[in-house]
Order: C-alpha cells, then structure tokens, then sequence
C-alpha cells in the first residue's frame, strides 16, 4: 500500500541554474512566499500610517499624498517592485497549494486532508478576494474611474483634494461595507499568514513561535481596525 502510494508521487526535476532550483525546491518558495509577504506588509503598515493622517486634517493628507505623486520616477520604480512582490506572491503559494496537493501521500489522506487544506483553500480563497479588493481600490482611489467627480477635486492650494476624495468614497455605506469585508478577509489573511511563517522557518523555540504567531495576529488586528476606523469616522461625520 505504502509503496504504491510513493511510487504515485511525481519525481520532480530541478534546473542547473541555483537560482531557478532554488525556486523550484519548496523551502525555496515557501521563502520567497514568506518574504514576499513580508514586502507587503510593510507596505500595508506604511499606507495605513499615511492614510491615519486624515485625522491630522485635509492639508496635511493631501500634503501627504502630493509629496508621493511628487516622486515622479521613483514612485513608479516602488510600485513596480511592489507589483513584482505581489505576482510573486500569488504565483508561489498557487503553485506551493498545488505541489502540496499532487504530494500528499495517500495514506493520509482523511486525516491530513481537513486539516491541512481547510487552512490553505481559506489562504487561496481569502488571498484571491483580497485581490479583487485591491484591483477596486486602485480603480476607485488611484485611477479615480469609479466616480468624475474624484478629478474635479482641488483644495485651496490647488493640490488634489484626497480628504474630500475619501469623504466622497466612503460616504456610501455599501462602498465602505465592501471596504469592511476586503479588510476582515486582508486581516484573516496576514493573521493566518504570520502562523503559517513560524512553521514555513521551521521555528522550534516556543518563545519565539508564540511571539511570532501572538505578535503577528495582534498586529494584524490592530493595522484592521486603524484602516476600518476611516470608513467609519467618515459615516459617523468624526471626519467631513
Ligand atoms: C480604509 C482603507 C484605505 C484607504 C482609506 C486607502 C486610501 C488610499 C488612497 C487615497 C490611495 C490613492 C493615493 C493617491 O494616488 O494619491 C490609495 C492607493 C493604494 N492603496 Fe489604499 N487605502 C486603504 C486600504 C488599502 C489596503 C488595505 C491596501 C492593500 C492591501 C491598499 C493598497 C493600495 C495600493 C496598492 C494603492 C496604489 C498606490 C499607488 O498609486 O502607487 N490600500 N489608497
């Protein structure tokens, strides 16, 4: 039975290049998963930093939000890279769920199966609606195609009004609905991210598995309700 189950599993070929093996081996990209990850967190937490600056006031937002359009070049130079760590991401952990998948010895199957991919088809389905949020969110705040009237609006400096361009956004409680949702499935997402991490590095110090995974879901938590608080102070007229 146990043979007959090995010999199922596909033998797998690497390449001569490190740089592709490296990639193709699984440690490799459940790394570049990991550290992909970690790209995008940073920048989740810097964004939710710059967009926390709504309670500051309209000129200090929009002082923000033209000092990045300002960087011209170098703007375009961190979202690509950002985009690169994106499809990274979403590519390796397709293909990790997939090569798990084709992997999983038979023998197993009824045990392994409800536990390991609950876990992951919650990672690929919230990971996929993540997406989707972020595709709106870049329509509606970034290429302003979801409203005209986002174009037409200028503060007093003649600067892009972005406060005013929030207000608008989410003073409609099905937007700001769909904004909750994204940002609940985003915070499932990083929370169950940060525990999959500790067993990806094959952390066996309790201490620090527990810092890790604890710290991790804290922090996730708390970057969901700084982002939900915008929404929200917008609907409850805190910030108009
Ligand atoms: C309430 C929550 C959020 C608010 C108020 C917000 C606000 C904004 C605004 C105003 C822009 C346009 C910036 C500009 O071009 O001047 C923007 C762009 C963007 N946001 Fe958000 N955001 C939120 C949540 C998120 C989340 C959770 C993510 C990531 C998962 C995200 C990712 C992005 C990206 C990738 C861009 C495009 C950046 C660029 O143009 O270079 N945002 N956001």
């Amino acid at each position: 039975m146990s043979v007959a189950t090995r010999s199922a599993v596909p033998v797998r070929k690497f390449s001569n290049n490190p740089l592709i093996a490296f990639y193709q081996s699984s440690i490799g990209k459940k790394l570049i998963v990991a550290v992909t990850a970690l790209i995008l967190v940073l920048y989740v937490l810097g964004h939710l930093l710059g967009n926390l600056q709504i309670y500051i006031g309209q000129d200090r937002i929009n002082t923000y939000a033209k000092f990045l359009h300002d960087l011209g070049p170098i703007l375009w130079v961190i979202r690509s890279f950002l985009l690169a760590a994106f499809i990274t991401h979403i590519v390796a952990t397709i293909q990790l769920a997939q090569e798990n998948r084709l992997a999983r010895p038979q023998k197993y199957a009824v045990a392994h199966f409800q536990r390991s991919t609950i876990a992951s088809r919650t990672m690929l389905v919230s990971g996929l609606i993540v997406l989707c949020f972020v595709i709106y969110h870049i329509l509606q705040f970034t290429l302003q195609v979801t409203d005209p009237k986002y174009h037409e609006l200028y503060d007093s400096s003649g600067r892009h009004d972005v406060y005013r361009m929030l207000i608008l956004g989410f003073s409609h409680p099905l937007v700001s609905l769909f904004y909750v949702v994204g940002l609940f499935l985003l915070t499932a997402h990083l929370s169950h991210g940060f525990a999959s991490v500790v067993q990806t590095l094959g952390i066996n110090n309790r201490k620090l598995t527990n810092f890790v995974s604890i710290g991790g879901q804290t922090l996730a938590w708390l970057v969901f309700a700084g982002y939900v608080s915008i929404p929200f102070a917008i609907l409850l007229g805190i910030v108009r």
